[in-house]
């Protein structure tokens, strides 16, 4: 008989994976199901990055095997963009690596710095992809709690009363998924301050800093970070281009250095063509993010709306493609989307698959027409 890896006993399917599975079965039979769970952005790309893609596929070098470390233009572009809209000056030559998504960055941080039962701590509630590769590579997930009353920001006291020895690494992602909380430049300073302190590698997840979100940070702003940060960035929700698997991480020439000797054994380059997509989006000029935010703010009045209809509690100032609710007290997550799904074809996420304290939660996705939003709250 042959047997799967013990590694694969330590995680299991992605939930969406599972449950998107039964949301697609009951659309099959008929059912005019309303997607309010996942992120993946509706709306198309600009235009000029579908024209760079195609222009692309007649070039010469789109067929070949590409560089590990991407087009020099995509590093150059990358590096722009981060000047431009963080106020951050990194080298395109050392400091940048283009990443297919930057959920693979999750997974190349982790077998760069990670040893078997190295500690990583890891947000709950927070994108469970932290804690599945963690799993996968040996490595020991230890959640620090986050919670409405501290704006969803860790509780760097309590943590440092902690025995933090065998901690490597910290993942943190602000703008929050799945809150919207924000994290303001002198939490990142003290946030620095503590992973030095303990010399524990500090990763941002920032695929959200553009969306709904007056004040992007990026962690770079703060002096010194570079000694002991990583950031993953991502044009996935930037630019609506979740499907051609584009992001990005930057820090410092050994850490990037390091991600590159794992990636470059995995993958063989991205496709020329998307990488010249990729360059145009990151060129886009402030028109760009006015417009796609304006749609979000339309989405989200609506969501609000349902949210209110349902009893639930929101928090207006919170940032990126989502809704985060709180629900009435004693009422479960996973009990109350089952419902929501059964009764009125409405699916939106719970709360708990990003952790225990996502209990008591739901989560809307404000990928969805205004139509289909309209049309969901005229069924609550
Ligand atoms: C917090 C967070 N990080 C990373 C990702 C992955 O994004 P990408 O499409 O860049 O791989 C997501 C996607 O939903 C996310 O929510």
């Amino acid at each position: 008989m042959i047997e799967f890896a013990n590694r694969l006993e330590s995680v299991e399917e992605y939930y969406f994976s599972r449950k998107l599975r039964e949301v697609n079965f009951l659309k099959a039979n008929g059912k005019p199901i309303i997607n309010l769970g996942i992120g993946s952005p509706d709306l198309q790309p600009p235009q000029k990055v579908i024209s760079a893609l195609v222009e692309g596929l007649n070039d010469e070098q789109a067929h070949k095997y590409q560089s590990y470390q991407g087009l020099p233009e995509l590093r150059e572009a990358i590096v722009a963009f981060y000047r431009d809209m963080f106020d951050v000056y990194m080298s395109p030559s050392t400091e940048v690596l283009p990443l297919m998504g930057s959920k693979e960055g999750i997974m190349h941080i982790s077998m760069a710095f990670l040893n078997e039962g190295d500690g990583v701590l890891i947000p709950n509630p927070g994108y469970p992809t932290y804690t599945s590769v963690t799993k996968l590579v040996g490595a020991k997930p230890i959640f620090y709690e986050l919670d409405a009353s501290n704006n969803w920001l860790p509780d760097l006291d309590a943590l440092e009363e902690q025995d933090l020895s065998n901690v490597k690494l910290m993942w943190i992602s602000y703008p929050h998924m799945p809150t919207g909380a924000k994290a303001s430049e002198a939490f990142f300073t003290r946030l620095v301050a503590f992973a030095k302190r303990h010399q524990i590698l500090l990763v941002n997840d920032n695929p959200y800093s553009f969306i709904l979100n007056d004040s992007p940070k990026s962690l770079f702003s703060i002096s010194g970070a570079k000694e002991v940060c990583l950031e993953l960035n991502s044009l996935s929700k930037t630019f609506n281009m979740a499907g051609w698997r584009v992001g990005m991480v930057l820090g410092k020439s050994e850490f990037i250095n390091a991600i590159l000797k794992v990636k470059s054994n995995m993958d063989s380059g991205m496709f020329y063509g998307i990488q010249k997509g990729a360059i145009e989006a990151l060129k886009c000029t402030k028109l760009w993010y006015v417009s796609l935010n304006n749609v979000y703010e339309q989405r989200r009045e609506i969501v609000w709306k349902i949210a209110e209809a349902l009893n639930c509690t929101y928090d207006k100032y919170s940032s990126g493609m989502f809704v985060w609710a709180k629900l009435p007290a004693y009422v479960k997550s996973e009990e109350f989307i089952d419902v929501l799904l059964k009764d009125k074809n409405i699916f939106v996420a719970p709360g708990t698959i990003f952790g225990s304290k996502g209990e008591g939660y739901i989560r809307f996705s404000l990928c969805a027409t205004t139509d289909d939003l309209e049309e969901a709250l005229a069924r609550i």
